[in-house]
């Protein structure tokens, strides 16, 4: 199945800034967020999720535990989140709803709140119940939305560290050949590149085709895989406007994930 390209949203660009401060959270104080935090983040969700046919982001204030699964300390698992947002979307927008999710998760840590991307260990059933589902749609992925307790965990640690989490591949290994490029496309590879990914997989490789940025798969994909390349997508188009070039993200030709065409912003 071709999946469609992210639908153009306005970028904030505190979400550039918040690119590098972003690290995946799962162990949390179960302390309420501040109401007019959420507030905040609520209108966010709600502007991004505004297209009809693409993606949607609900907030839950008041996560239930049980929609987090799995055993504590184990990868996936999220302890004491007050509350989450669901991921929503057909199979058909996974692209849009990895790059809606980002927003929100960057969003999310401008105001100064800590998450973490799970596409694992949630329960997608009670997780649908409060997302009020349309037709073929389903909850992709949560975040974990909260305040983290200050220490991080024993179990966590040794998860970042089996996981590399602070690692990423090398621009050489993602992107032959970037020194060669256009500033701005170099700004959005390095962006990109700070990218989460389901277990840091990193299943992007890039390339320039005349003007146009294109993303290609890794030898490799994956279950996360679709959701990882949409929120790539909007880690490149942030840096891209960071270097002061808009664009749109359009279909793959055949074999490819998406392609970036500058200045054709509507
Ligand atoms: C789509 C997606 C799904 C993920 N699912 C899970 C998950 O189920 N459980 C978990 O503990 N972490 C999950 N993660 C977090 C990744 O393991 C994490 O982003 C990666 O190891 C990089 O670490 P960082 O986010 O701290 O930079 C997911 C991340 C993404 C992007």
């Amino acid at each position: 199945m071709s999946l469609m390209p992210p639908v153009s949203r306005t970028l904030d660009p505190v979400w550039f800034d918040a690119v590098k401060a972003r690290i995946s959270s799962r162990r949390y104080t179960g302390e309420a967020i501040d109401p007019a935090l959420l507030d905040r983040l609520d209108q966010t969700c709600e502007r991004l999720s505004a297209t009809p046919g693409a993606a949607s982001a609900v907030l839950v204030r008041e996560a239930p535990p049980e929609v987090f699964t799995g055993l504590v300390g184990s990868y996936g698992r999220a302890e004491d989140s007050p509350s989450l947002v669901a991921f929503v979307g057909t199979d058909e927008a996974a692209h849009d709803v990895g790059y809606v999710g980002e927003a929100v998760v960057l969003a999310a840590t401008a105001l100064g709140l800590d998450t973490c991307w799970i596409a694992a260990s949630f329960d997608p059933e009670r997780a649908g119940r409060l997302a009020a589902l349309g037709e073929h749609e389903r909850v992709h992925a949560i975040t974990a939305l909260g305040h983290a307790t200050g220490k991080i965990g024993v179990s966590e640690r040794l998860m970042r560290a089996s996981l590399r989490a602070r690692s990423r591949l090398s621009l050489d290994v993602i992107a032959p050949g970037h020194e060669s490029w256009p500033a701005w496309a170099q700004e959005a590879i390095s962006t990109l590149r700070l990218a989460p990914s389901g277990a840091n997989k990193q299943p992007w490789r890039l390339h320039m085709d005349g003007e146009a940025l294109v993303v290609t798969e890794a030898p490799k994909v994956y279950r996360t895989a679709p959701l990882d390349f949409g929120i790539a997508m909007l880690h490149a188009e942030l840096g891209a406007a960071h270097a002061g070039v808009s664009g749109t993200w359009v279909a793959g030709l055949d074999g490819e994930v998406a392609r970036f065409v500058p200045g054709s912003a509507s």
